[in-house]
């Protein structure tokens, strides 16, 4: 692909104005060397202002999405894409949510540019475990795993019973809930299905890829070990 259509497509700019800055000379080689708009040169071998350029395509990052940030493009308060460079938001192909959380939970989110890997991410086929820490509003009663694991339960206006899922008490309000599927709130309707509510819910993993200490608000890019952590179990 020609220099101007990569860097154009990494959200530095339209064509237009990545030409300008080629005609600035800002564009180069590693070792300084300037380079064209039409030259075929390897992602690592260029630079912008003498600095490495983004990922290429095939970029996937995890996200400590805060409480009161919302999980959409359009919206009028803060959004996930508010918290990583302007740049990424007018990347080609498109960096998208892998899945959602609510603005009111917290925790582990995965970005990517890849469909494939978000399709292998998101299938219900793949099963993989989601878990979540609930704080709750009401002291557990004890049956709550039972009805969780049974695979009968129903929430509110569905019409198929949720796959069993795995509840972990912490203490009386604190529960770890491991799912398998995504349905819309999914955790805080199961909650509410056995007369409790969820005061607080962050995500702390996704398969065996764990958000870690990974601070509020910040990201990181993952390299292929934490790729392959996501479809390893445990
Ligand atoms: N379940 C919920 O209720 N909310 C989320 O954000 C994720 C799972």
């Amino acid at each position: 692909m020609k220099l101007v259509r990569h860097i154009a497509n990494l959200g530095y700019g339209s064509r237009k104005q990545v030409q300008w800055l080629f005609r600035e000379g800002r564009v180069t080689d590693a070792a300084g060397e300037v380079l064209y708009a039409d030259d075929r040169v390897p992602h690592d071998a260029i630079r912008i202002d003498g600095e490495l350029l983004d990922p290429p395509p095939g970029l996937l990052l995890m996200l400590h999405k805060p409480v009161g940030v919302t999980c959409s493009t359009k919206d009028s308060g803060r959004l996930v894409h508010d918290l990583l460079p302007a740049r990424f938001r007018l990347r080609d192909p498109a960096l998208s949510m892998v899945g959602r959380l609510d603005r009111d939970t917290s925790g582990l989110l995965l970005l990517t540019d890849d469909g494939q890997l978000l399709h292998r991410i998101i299938s219900p086929k793949a099963n993989l475990p989601k878990v979540y820490e609930a704080t709750l509003a009401r002291p557990l009663r004890g049956d709550e795993g039972v009805r969780f694991a049974s695979g009968t339960l129903m929430l509110e206006s569905e019409t198929t019973p949720l796959k069993p899922a795995t509840l972990d008490v912490i203490d009386e309000v604190h529960a770890r809930l491991t799912l398998g599927e995504g349905r819309y709130h999914q955790a805080r309707r199961m909650f509410a299905a056995v007369g409790n509510h969820v005061e607080a819910l962050h995500r702390s993993r996704v398969g065996g890829l764990a958000l870690g200490d990974l601070p509020a608000g910040e990201w990181r890019i993952l390299d292929e070990a934490s790729r392959a952590a996501i479809f390893a179990s445990g």
